[in-house]
């Protein structure tokens, strides 16, 4: 047969070979198999790092995933090199990703697991120890009490500072300046008119300069002296006192606002007295005696033998303090008083020795919890 006469094919060349993928998408379907293969490394993992019985058992896997020569992820970063860059790169971070999420999965394990093998700390059968609980000071305590009895009175609280003006501490209170009644209140003078207040008076002028009358106000605070420290002198004390300024006010109601107290405080129909005083900020003036609360009138060594205890001097405003902050004395009358806390403090809860107020001394101080 004629070579002519060869069937003649189609085309008349070899069947055409099928052209393969170029070559950089080869890489990239192995780079995608290499982080399908690392993705489900780290689910296996994570499975098998859940289920570990023991600290042992999660070394094992450790080893076993992450171990440098023979672990897992490191037999998949051995086919980096026959990759290409590009995809070296998206293999190589997805390797130390699942490195990073299998170290921490075996980190919490591990804690999980030494929590529960450690020892309990200290011996659960031990009674606990009962917390500490706080306590009001006695001074707060009585200080809070007679401002509560006022309240029933009308009277607000009122504050000053402790840090105080000579004018407020002293001047404008009616002292005349080198009066000898200065000498019954050695003070702590802080030099350019300034001083540590002497008592809580001052806070009567400040109140009276703020507030037009009616007032009624109860002022607790702490006051200075250059006074010794013994068994019944401090030169830090706290004094409450009040201040009542209206239309038509006399003697009468302070008498009364007094011993309405004072039976409140001490005891129910105690006997009180009024005794004539000074004071350059009242006019008239008295000292009040309540029925010695230890012996009850008979005499002993805390009243002195008198039967009585002084607790407070007081008076009616005298119209020169009125005149000094404002207030018309034509139209206005007044009464106040003040107060020494420690010493009440001392009389309501039998403490002998006021020291006992400053020394936080928590056996004596404790003794005050839950007395509110
Ligand atoms: N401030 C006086 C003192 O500490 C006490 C006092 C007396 C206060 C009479 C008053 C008062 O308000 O009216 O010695």
């Amino acid at each position: 047969m004629a070579p002519s006469d060869r069937p003649h094919r189609s085309g008349g060349a070899e069947p055409e070979t099928t052209p393969g993928p170029p070559a950089s998408g080869a890489v990239s379907d192995r780079a995608a198999d290499l982080v399908a293969a690392l993705a489900g490394l780290k689910a296996e993992a994570e499975q098998q790092i859940r289920s570990a019985a023991d600290g042992d058992a999660l070394q094992r896997l450790k080893t076993d995933y992450l171990g440098r020569k023979a672990g897992r992820v490191s037999a998949i970063l051995k086919a980096l090199p026959s990759l290409e860059a590009e995809a070296r790169r998206t293999v190589g971070q997805a390797a130390n990703d699942a490195k990073a999420a299998i170290e921490q999965l075996l980190a919490s394990a591990e804690a999980e697991h030494a929590a529960r093998a450690a020892p309990p700390a200290g011996d659960l059968t031990m009674p606990a120890r009962p917390a500490w609980r706080g306590a009001l000071h006695p001074v707060t305590l009585v200080a809070t009490e007679i401002c509560e009895i006022f309240h029933e009175l009308g009277f607000t609280r009122a504050v000053g500072p402790e840090a105080e003006t000579e004018r407020n501490n002293f001047t404008a209170l009616n002292f005349p300046p080198g009066h000898p009644a200065l000498d019954m209140q050695p003070t702590f003078y802080l030099g350019t008119g300034a001083l540590l207040r002497s008592h809580t008076s001052p806070v009567q002028i400040r109140v009276m300069e703020a507030y037009r009358p009616p007032i009624r106000v109860t002022i607790p605070g702490r006051c200075y002296r250059r006074d010794p420290f013994d068994a019944s002198h401090a030169p830090v004390f706290t004094q409450v006192e009040g201040l009542c300024v209206d239309e038509g006010i006399s003697f009468v109601d302070l008498k009364a606002a007094i011993t309405f107290f004072a039976r409140r405080f001490f005891a129910a129909g105690v006997n009180v007295r009024f005794r004539p005083s000074f004071f350059p900020f009242t006019e008239p003036s008295a000292e009040v005696d309540v029925e010695c609360q230890l012996c009850h009138g008979s005499g002993c060594p805390a009243c002195k033998g008198t039967g009585w205890m002084e607790i407070l001097g007081c008076g009616m405003v005298d119209p020169a303090v009125f005149e000094n902050v404002g207030v018309d004395p034509e139209r206005y009358t007044g009464w106040a008083f003040g107060m020494g806390l420690d010493r009440a403090a001392m009389v309501r809860y039998g403490i002998p020795d006021i020291r006992l107020l400053f020394e936080a001394d928590m056996r004596f101080h404790r003794q005050f919890v839950g007395s509110v």
